[in-house]
């Protein structure tokens, strides 16, 4: 059993931050999301790892390596330009020879591993198997539905009018009945080569397509609810510790981890939070559900529910919350009057102040 893993794309959703930057490896809990996939992949037992790259793709190169820190070997394929999931499994067609492989979306979060998925589906022979979760908003995803005996019978990629709740979870199983079936697909009108496409075909092609419905805990972390949500649930079973110095005027509460190389002084932390190395917090509050990165530097502000990239600073900001700050942005308090807002923001940033 072999892994493809797709780290190309676009995030378009993740803007303005993924324009300087690789979606995948946008931080949970101070760890790239892409990280946790790869983790699971090895926990099941799969070392020979295929990752579809784009053009972040020198990125992605740089934070995964060899694979080797994860136990796995990595083989980076480069897919010149996002033309869908099943023009990744072609530019694949030589990785992944005749074996059965499990195809994970580099932005997908799943609690729980994916062992048990993966010795169930080299047990059972099938062409394919699909994970299915209930959503809110099916339209945003791929769509199935099943008949009564529960098996796949539709697949509709972002149905305007969806005929289920049921939404393709970013994890798929594959033999090799499928490289014929992303020859046979045209692009969607996207312009994509859609695999929800692939899959009706195999389906209407005879094959044996299977599904599971998993009850537990999946995100695609395509926008910033999704990212902050995802963070939220991984800072809950946070190894709490502290490798860094604070000083006695600070109060640690709850689970919180301070890395190697981080100060704290005269600051409140409510965790569960996570201070990445070499920040600094100074006479702040540091509410839960926050990941601070590497290198930051928080000076009397206030910030909770939140994500901080490396090098940022923040200082005389009181309150920040439900916010993704990228790398190197600075937050200040206005030095002189007039009191009033100054911004200097990126192409597609966002930004919601109290009226
Ligand atoms: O997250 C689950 C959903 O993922 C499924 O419900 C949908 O059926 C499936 O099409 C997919 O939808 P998205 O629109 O969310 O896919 P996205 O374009 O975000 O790409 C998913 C991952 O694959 C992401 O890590 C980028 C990578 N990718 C994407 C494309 C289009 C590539 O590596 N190459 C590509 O050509």
């Amino acid at each position: 059993m072999k892994a493809l893993v797709l780290s190309g794309g676009a995030g378009t959703r993740l803007r303005p931050i993924t324009h300087t930057y690789a979606k995948q490896l946008v931080p949970v809990a101070n760890r790239p999301v892409l990280f946790y996939g790869l983790e699971a992949i090895a926990e099941a037992g799969i070392t020979e790892v295929g990752v579809v790259v784009g053009g972040n793709g020198d990125e992605i190169r740089a934070a995964v390596g060899d694979g080797s820190r994860f136990g796995v070997r990595v083989t980076y394929l480069p897919q010149e330009r996002p033309l869908g999931l099943a023009h990744a499994v072609l530019v694949a067609r030589d990785f992944l020879g005749e074996e059965p492989f499990v195809m994970y979306l580099g932005d997908n979060f799943l609690v729980g591993g994916i062992t048990g998925l993966v010795e169930g589906f080299a047990a059972s022979r099938s062409d394919a198997h699909v994970l299915l979760t209930r959503v809110g908003d099916p339209s945003a995803f791929g769509v199935a539905e099943l008949d009564g005996r529960g098996a796949v019978v539709r697949l509709e990629e972002k149905p305007e009018r969806p005929r289920s709740d049921l939404a393709l979870v970013g994890v798929y199983l594959f033999g090799p009945a499928v490289h014929r079936a992303v020859r046979a697909v045209r692009p969607s009108h996207r312009g994509e080569l859609e695999i929800t496409d692939a899959i009706q075909w195999l389906i209407d092609n005879g094959h044996d397509v299977r599904s599971t419905t998993v009850s537990g805990y999946w995100k695609d972390t395509g926008n910033v609810d999704d990212m902050l949500e995802v963070n939220r649930t991984v800072l809950e079973s946070l190894t709490p510790g502290v490798a860094g110095e604070v000083d006695e005027a600070s109060e640690l509460v709850g689970r919180v981890r301070i890395e190697r190389g981080a100060r704290v002084s005269g600051s409140r932390i409510v965790g569960p939070a996570v201070i990445g190395s070499g920040t600094w917090i100074r006479d702040s509050y540091v509410g839960p559900f926050t990941s601070v990165a590497e290198d930051c530097r928080i000076t009397t502000s206030e910030i909770e529910f939140s994500i901080v990239l490396r090098d940022s600073r923040l200082s005389g900001v009181r309150r920040v919350h439900s916010s993704l700050i990228g790398r190197s942005v600075t937050l200040t308090a206005a030095p002189r009057p007039p009191d009033a807002h100054r911004f200097v923001l990126g192409d597609h940033s966002e930004v919601q102040i109290p009226t």
